[in-house]
Protein backbone atom coordinates (compact mmCIF):
# COMPACT_ATOMS: atom_id res chain seq x y z
CA UNK A 1 0.00 0.00 0.00
CA UNK A 2 3.19 1.90 0.53
CA UNK A 3 3.52 2.61 -2.71
CA UNK A 4 0.45 3.31 -4.06
CA UNK A 5 -0.29 5.99 -0.58
CA UNK A 6 -2.15 8.57 -2.58
CA UNK A 7 -3.39 11.07 0.17
CA UNK A 8 -5.34 13.33 -2.28
CA UNK A 9 -7.91 10.29 -2.85
CA UNK A 10 -7.86 10.42 1.19
CA UNK A 11 -8.70 13.93 2.08
CA UNK A 12 -12.24 14.98 1.71
CA UNK A 13 -13.21 17.41 -1.43
CA UNK A 14 -13.49 20.32 0.23
CA UNK A 15 -10.66 20.58 1.82
CA UNK A 16 -8.69 19.46 -0.42
CA UNK A 17 -10.32 22.35 -2.96
CA UNK A 18 -9.57 24.70 0.55
CA UNK A 19 -8.18 27.84 -0.11
CA UNK A 20 -6.48 28.53 3.75
CA UNK A 21 -7.06 31.78 5.50
CA UNK A 22 -3.71 33.70 5.07
CA UNK A 23 -2.52 35.88 7.75
CA UNK A 24 -0.49 39.53 6.86
CA UNK A 25 2.35 37.99 8.70
CA UNK A 26 2.98 35.44 6.40
CA UNK A 27 4.49 37.85 4.15
CA UNK A 28 6.11 40.52 6.44
CA UNK A 29 7.13 40.12 10.32
CA UNK A 30 8.71 43.22 10.71
CA UNK A 31 7.89 46.73 9.61
CA UNK A 32 5.15 49.24 10.88
CA UNK A 33 2.92 47.03 11.66
CA UNK A 34 -0.38 48.13 10.83
CA UNK A 35 -1.87 45.40 8.86
CA UNK A 36 -3.60 43.23 11.97
CA UNK A 37 -5.68 45.56 13.90
CA UNK A 38 -3.88 44.98 16.99
CA UNK A 39 -3.58 47.20 20.27
CA UNK A 40 -0.39 49.13 19.05
CA UNK A 41 -0.33 51.25 22.83
CA UNK A 42 0.82 47.56 23.98
CA UNK A 43 -0.57 44.75 27.27
CA UNK A 44 -1.87 46.08 30.55
CA UNK A 45 0.66 43.80 31.97
CA UNK A 46 4.02 43.38 32.08
CA UNK A 47 5.71 40.64 29.86
CA UNK A 48 8.81 41.14 27.90
CA UNK A 49 6.52 38.54 25.14
CA UNK A 50 4.78 41.32 23.37
CA UNK A 51 1.76 40.03 24.27
CA UNK A 52 -0.06 43.12 22.04
CA UNK A 53 1.02 41.32 18.86
CA UNK A 54 -0.54 37.73 17.31
CA UNK A 55 1.91 35.11 18.21
CA UNK A 56 3.40 33.58 14.62
CA UNK A 57 1.67 30.85 12.63
CA UNK A 58 4.43 28.51 12.06
CA UNK A 59 6.43 28.33 15.23
CA UNK A 60 9.28 27.66 13.96
CA UNK A 61 12.29 27.33 16.44
CA UNK A 62 9.76 25.67 18.82
CA UNK A 63 9.19 22.70 16.35
CA UNK A 64 12.79 22.89 15.74
CA UNK A 65 13.41 21.64 19.11
CA UNK A 66 11.18 19.35 19.13
CA UNK A 67 12.11 17.74 15.87
CA UNK A 68 15.67 17.20 17.26
CA UNK A 69 14.54 15.86 20.18
CA UNK A 70 12.59 13.28 18.68
CA UNK A 71 14.99 12.49 15.78
CA UNK A 72 12.84 13.98 12.68
CA UNK A 73 12.74 16.35 9.96
CA UNK A 74 10.84 20.01 11.51
CA UNK A 75 8.90 19.82 8.39
CA UNK A 76 6.97 16.47 10.30
CA UNK A 77 6.07 18.38 13.36
CA UNK A 78 2.39 20.35 13.75
CA UNK A 79 1.47 21.69 16.68
CA UNK A 80 -1.57 21.68 18.63
CA UNK A 81 -3.80 23.17 21.26
CA UNK A 82 -3.14 19.57 23.29
CA UNK A 83 -3.40 16.46 21.40
CA UNK A 84 -7.52 16.96 21.36
CA UNK A 85 -7.09 19.42 18.59
CA UNK A 86 -4.75 17.04 15.88
CA UNK A 87 -7.30 14.13 17.17
CA UNK A 88 -10.12 16.66 15.62
CA UNK A 89 -8.37 18.40 12.71
CA UNK A 90 -7.68 14.68 11.39
CA UNK A 91 -11.23 14.34 11.62
CA UNK A 92 -12.20 17.13 9.50
CA UNK A 93 -9.48 16.61 6.88
CA UNK A 94 -10.25 13.45 6.51
CA UNK A 95 -14.07 11.81 7.26
CA UNK A 96 -16.91 13.12 5.27
CA UNK A 97 -19.72 13.60 8.25
CA UNK A 98 -22.49 10.69 8.02
CA UNK A 99 -20.27 8.70 5.65
CA UNK A 100 -16.92 8.05 6.67
CA UNK A 101 -15.86 6.12 9.44
CA UNK A 102 -12.94 5.55 12.17
CA UNK A 103 -11.95 2.80 13.68
CA UNK A 104 -11.02 2.24 17.69
CA UNK A 105 -9.69 -0.57 19.46
CA UNK A 106 -11.56 -0.48 22.79
CA UNK A 107 -10.83 -0.36 26.11
CA UNK A 108 -8.52 3.07 24.76
CA UNK A 109 -8.66 6.93 24.83
CA UNK A 110 -12.44 8.08 24.76
CA UNK A 111 -11.60 10.71 22.79
CA UNK A 112 -11.42 9.34 19.40
CA UNK A 113 -15.25 8.24 19.70
CA UNK A 114 -15.96 12.03 21.11
CA UNK A 115 -14.20 13.97 18.22
CA UNK A 116 -15.71 11.04 15.57
CA UNK A 117 -19.41 12.23 17.18
CA UNK A 118 -19.02 15.94 17.40
CA UNK A 119 -17.66 15.25 13.79
CA UNK A 120 -20.42 12.84 13.06
CA UNK A 121 -18.29 9.98 12.03
CA UNK A 122 -19.06 6.10 12.24
CA UNK A 123 -16.97 4.41 14.63
CA UNK A 124 -16.28 1.19 13.98
CA UNK A 125 -14.27 -0.84 17.53
CA UNK A 126 -12.62 -3.86 17.06
CA UNK A 127 -11.33 -4.78 21.13
CA UNK A 128 -8.33 -5.52 22.00
CA UNK A 129 -7.70 -9.30 23.28
CA UNK A 130 -7.63 -10.24 26.46
CA UNK A 131 -3.99 -9.47 27.16
CA UNK A 132 -4.53 -5.91 25.80
CA UNK A 133 -3.19 -6.65 22.58
CA UNK A 134 -4.69 -5.82 19.22
CA UNK A 135 -6.29 -8.13 16.86
CA UNK A 136 -4.42 -6.90 13.65
CA UNK A 137 -6.48 -9.29 11.31
CA UNK A 138 -9.90 -8.13 12.70
CA UNK A 139 -9.29 -4.52 12.56
CA UNK A 140 -8.15 -5.20 8.64
CA UNK A 141 -11.25 -7.29 8.30
CA UNK A 142 -13.40 -4.18 9.52
CA UNK A 143 -11.90 -1.84 7.12
CA UNK A 144 -13.53 -0.63 4.27
CA UNK A 145 -13.42 1.89 1.59
CA UNK A 146 -14.96 4.10 3.98
CA UNK A 147 -12.27 3.46 6.69
CA UNK A 148 -10.01 6.84 7.04
CA UNK A 149 -8.63 6.69 10.04
CA UNK A 150 -7.42 3.90 12.46
CA UNK A 151 -6.49 5.18 16.21
CA UNK A 152 -3.66 2.87 17.95
CA UNK A 153 -2.69 4.19 21.67
CA UNK A 154 0.59 3.37 23.32
CA UNK A 155 1.07 2.68 26.09
CA UNK A 156 -2.93 2.33 25.80
CA UNK A 157 -5.32 4.55 28.29
CA UNK A 158 -6.34 3.14 30.66
CA UNK A 159 -4.70 -0.69 30.02
CA UNK A 160 -1.02 0.90 30.44
CA UNK A 161 0.42 -1.34 28.58
CA UNK A 162 2.68 -1.07 25.07
CA UNK A 163 1.10 -2.12 21.98
CA UNK A 164 3.44 -4.57 20.14
CA UNK A 165 5.60 -2.66 17.44
CA UNK A 166 5.08 -5.70 15.08
CA UNK A 167 1.02 -5.41 15.21
CA UNK A 168 1.70 -1.97 14.63
CA UNK A 169 3.70 -1.81 12.02
CA UNK A 170 1.66 -4.51 10.29
CA UNK A 171 -1.70 -2.37 10.58
CA UNK A 172 0.06 0.80 9.45
CA UNK A 173 1.65 -1.49 6.66
CA UNK A 174 -1.77 -2.93 5.75
CA UNK A 175 -4.19 -0.52 6.56
CA UNK A 176 -6.37 1.27 3.82
CA UNK A 177 -5.94 4.55 5.53
CA UNK A 178 -4.37 6.60 8.30
CA UNK A 179 -3.25 5.25 10.88
CA UNK A 180 -2.52 7.20 14.48
CA UNK A 181 -0.28 6.55 17.04
CA UNK A 182 -1.54 8.50 20.28
CA UNK A 183 2.22 7.99 22.09
CA UNK A 184 1.13 10.61 25.14
CA UNK A 185 2.51 7.96 27.79
CA UNK A 186 5.44 7.09 25.44
CA UNK A 187 8.44 8.94 28.01
CA UNK A 188 7.46 6.85 30.33
CA UNK A 189 7.85 3.11 28.52
CA UNK A 190 10.92 1.22 27.76
CA UNK A 191 9.74 0.87 23.82
CA UNK A 192 10.77 2.98 21.29
CA UNK A 193 8.79 5.79 19.63
CA UNK A 194 7.13 5.34 16.44
CA UNK A 195 8.38 8.65 15.52
CA UNK A 196 10.83 8.28 13.03
CA UNK A 197 8.89 5.77 11.34
CA UNK A 198 6.72 8.81 9.52
CA UNK A 199 10.14 8.80 7.33
CA UNK A 200 8.68 5.38 6.05
CA UNK A 201 4.90 5.68 6.44
CA UNK A 202 3.35 8.37 4.55
CA UNK A 203 0.16 7.14 6.18
CA UNK A 204 1.49 7.39 10.13
CA UNK A 205 0.45 10.46 12.32
CA UNK A 206 2.64 9.83 15.92
CA UNK A 207 0.82 12.40 18.55
CA UNK A 208 2.77 13.49 21.31
CA UNK A 209 1.92 15.93 23.75
CA UNK A 210 3.57 18.01 26.50
CA UNK A 211 0.71 17.59 28.96
CA UNK A 212 2.37 14.47 30.74
CA UNK A 213 6.21 13.38 30.90
CA UNK A 214 7.05 17.14 30.46
CA UNK A 215 4.58 17.91 33.12
CA UNK A 216 2.79 21.04 31.32
CA UNK A 217 -0.65 20.10 30.79
CA UNK A 218 -1.36 23.62 31.62
CA UNK A 219 0.02 24.87 28.74
CA UNK A 220 -1.89 22.97 26.63
CA UNK A 221 0.57 22.25 23.84
CA UNK A 222 0.21 18.49 21.59
CA UNK A 223 2.38 17.47 18.38
CA UNK A 224 1.60 15.28 15.66
CA UNK A 225 4.27 13.77 13.91
CA UNK A 226 3.87 12.89 10.36
CA UNK A 227 5.01 13.48 7.16
CA UNK A 228 4.88 16.11 4.98
CA UNK A 229 1.61 15.69 3.12
CA UNK A 230 -0.22 15.33 6.28
CA UNK A 231 1.33 18.15 8.14
CA UNK A 232 0.60 20.21 4.79
CA UNK A 233 -3.42 19.51 5.55
CA UNK A 234 -3.32 19.83 8.86
CA UNK A 235 -1.27 23.50 8.51
CA UNK A 236 -3.68 24.21 5.63
CA UNK A 237 -7.17 23.33 7.93
CA UNK A 238 -5.95 24.76 11.93
CA UNK A 239 -6.77 28.26 13.00
CA UNK A 240 -4.12 30.51 12.02
CA UNK A 241 -3.07 31.80 15.37
CA UNK A 242 -3.51 28.22 17.36
CA UNK A 243 -0.52 28.33 19.45
CA UNK A 244 -0.32 30.95 21.98
CA UNK A 245 2.96 33.20 22.69
CA UNK A 246 2.69 32.16 26.47
CA UNK A 247 2.72 28.35 25.55
CA UNK A 248 5.57 28.58 23.03
CA UNK A 249 7.38 30.49 25.62
CA UNK A 250 7.15 27.98 28.53
CA UNK A 251 7.33 24.89 25.90
CA UNK A 252 10.86 26.49 24.89
CA UNK A 253 12.23 27.21 28.20
CA UNK A 254 11.23 23.34 29.29
CA UNK A 255 14.13 22.36 26.66
CA UNK A 256 16.62 23.82 28.90
CA UNK A 257 15.25 21.75 32.05
CA UNK A 258 15.82 18.32 30.17
CA UNK A 259 17.52 16.89 32.95
CA UNK A 260 15.01 17.97 35.69
CA UNK A 261 12.02 16.32 33.05
CA UNK A 262 14.38 13.04 32.89
CA UNK A 263 14.77 13.09 36.25
CA UNK A 264 10.78 13.19 37.04
CA UNK A 265 10.50 10.62 35.00
CA UNK A 266 12.79 8.27 36.41
CA UNK A 267 10.76 9.21 39.93
CA UNK A 268 7.49 8.55 38.63
CA UNK A 269 8.66 5.05 37.14
CA UNK A 270 10.20 4.00 40.57
CA UNK A 271 7.13 5.42 42.14
CA UNK A 272 5.06 3.68 40.03
CA UNK A 273 6.60 0.14 40.71
CA UNK A 274 6.33 0.85 43.95
CA UNK A 275 2.82 1.32 43.89
CA UNK A 276 2.02 -1.52 41.56
CA UNK A 277 4.50 -3.52 44.55
CA UNK A 278 2.23 -2.28 47.30
CA UNK A 279 -1.31 -3.06 45.99
CA UNK A 280 -0.12 -6.42 44.57
CA UNK A 281 0.52 -7.36 48.17
CA UNK A 282 -3.40 -6.63 49.01
CA UNK A 283 -5.75 -9.98 48.83
CA UNK A 284 -9.17 -7.66 48.11
CA UNK A 285 -7.03 -6.75 44.71
CA UNK A 286 -7.01 -9.85 41.97
CA UNK A 287 -4.73 -8.31 39.24
CA UNK A 288 -2.89 -5.04 39.10
CA UNK A 289 -1.44 -4.74 35.28
CA UNK A 290 1.68 -4.30 34.09
CA UNK A 291 2.67 -0.46 33.40
CA UNK A 292 4.51 1.79 31.26
CA UNK A 293 3.11 4.66 31.65
CA UNK A 294 1.99 7.50 34.92
CA UNK A 295 -0.79 5.38 36.05
CA UNK A 296 -1.44 1.84 37.16
CA UNK A 297 -4.47 -0.10 36.66
CA UNK A 298 -5.96 -2.74 38.82
CA UNK A 299 -9.32 -5.02 39.08
CA UNK A 300 -10.62 -4.83 42.86
CA UNK A 301 -13.91 -6.60 44.57
CA UNK A 302 -16.90 -3.90 44.12
CA UNK A 303 -14.69 -1.26 42.56
CA UNK A 304 -17.60 1.22 41.95
CA UNK A 305 -17.79 1.19 45.86
CA UNK A 306 -14.32 1.45 46.64
CA UNK A 307 -13.91 4.76 43.79
CA UNK A 308 -16.91 6.30 45.84
CA UNK A 309 -15.85 5.75 49.09
CA UNK A 310 -12.03 6.90 47.99
CA UNK A 311 -13.45 10.18 46.98
CA UNK A 312 -15.61 10.56 50.02
CA UNK A 313 -12.18 10.74 51.56
CA UNK A 314 -10.67 13.30 49.47
CA UNK A 315 -9.16 10.17 47.06
CA UNK A 316 -9.90 10.62 43.75
CA UNK A 317 -9.63 7.85 40.99
CA UNK A 318 -10.96 7.21 38.13
CA UNK A 319 -13.52 4.05 37.87
CA UNK A 320 -13.01 2.56 34.33
CA UNK A 321 -15.54 -0.62 35.42
CA UNK A 322 -17.62 0.40 32.30
CA UNK A 323 -15.42 -0.05 29.59
CA UNK A 324 -14.84 -3.66 27.88
CA UNK A 325 -12.27 -5.66 29.64
CA UNK A 326 -12.32 -3.65 32.50
CA UNK A 327 -15.03 -4.70 35.18
CA UNK A 328 -13.89 -3.70 38.24
CA UNK A 329 -10.90 -1.84 37.28
CA UNK A 330 -9.69 1.67 38.67
CA UNK A 331 -7.10 3.54 37.20
CA UNK A 332 -4.80 5.30 39.48
CA UNK A 333 -2.19 8.10 38.25
CA UNK A 334 0.82 8.12 40.20
CA UNK A 335 1.62 10.97 41.82
CA UNK A 336 4.11 12.75 44.67
CA UNK A 337 5.38 10.14 46.96
CA UNK A 338 3.75 11.71 50.11
CA UNK A 339 0.10 11.74 47.70
CA UNK A 340 1.43 7.65 46.90
CA UNK A 341 1.15 6.50 50.02
CA UNK A 342 -1.91 8.51 51.18
CA UNK A 343 -3.41 6.70 48.44
CA UNK A 344 -2.58 3.25 49.58
CA UNK A 345 -2.77 4.13 52.93
CA UNK A 346 -6.94 5.52 52.35
CA UNK A 347 -7.12 2.70 50.01
CA UNK A 348 -6.51 0.07 53.31
CA UNK A 349 -8.87 1.98 55.15
CA UNK A 350 -12.12 2.16 52.94
CA UNK A 351 -12.08 -1.42 51.54
CA UNK A 352 -15.77 -2.90 52.14
C1 LIG B 1 -3.95 8.60 25.37
C2 LIG B 1 -4.12 10.06 25.55
N1 LIG B 1 -3.98 10.87 24.51
C3 LIG B 1 -4.13 12.20 24.64
C4 LIG B 1 -4.45 12.76 25.85
C5 LIG B 1 -4.69 14.25 25.94
O1 LIG B 1 -3.53 14.93 25.81
P1 LIG B 1 -3.52 16.51 25.73
O2 LIG B 1 -3.43 17.01 27.11
O3 LIG B 1 -2.28 16.76 24.93
O4 LIG B 1 -4.75 16.97 25.00
C6 LIG B 1 -4.62 11.96 26.96
C7 LIG B 1 -4.98 12.57 28.26
O5 LIG B 1 -5.22 11.99 29.25
C8 LIG B 1 -4.46 10.58 26.81
O6 LIG B 1 -4.63 9.74 27.85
Amino acid sequence: MQNSFNIDALVRENIRNLKPYRSARDDFEKGLLLDANENSLGAPVRNSLQLHRYPTTTHNSLRKKIAAWRGVDFENIFLGVGSDEPIDLLMRIFCNPLKDTIITTPPTYGMYRVSANINNVGVKEVLLNDKFQLQTEKILEAADDSTKLLFLCSPNNPTSNDLKRTDMLRLIAAFPGIVVVDEAYIDFSRQESMASMVQQYPNLVVLQTFSKSFGLAGIRLGIAIAGPDIIHYMLKVKAPYNINKLTADIALQAFDNMELIKFNLNKIREERDYVAEQLRHSDVIDVVYPSNANFLLFKIHNAEEVYRNLAEQGVIVRYRGNEPLCENCLRVTIGMPDENIRFLKTLKEVLP
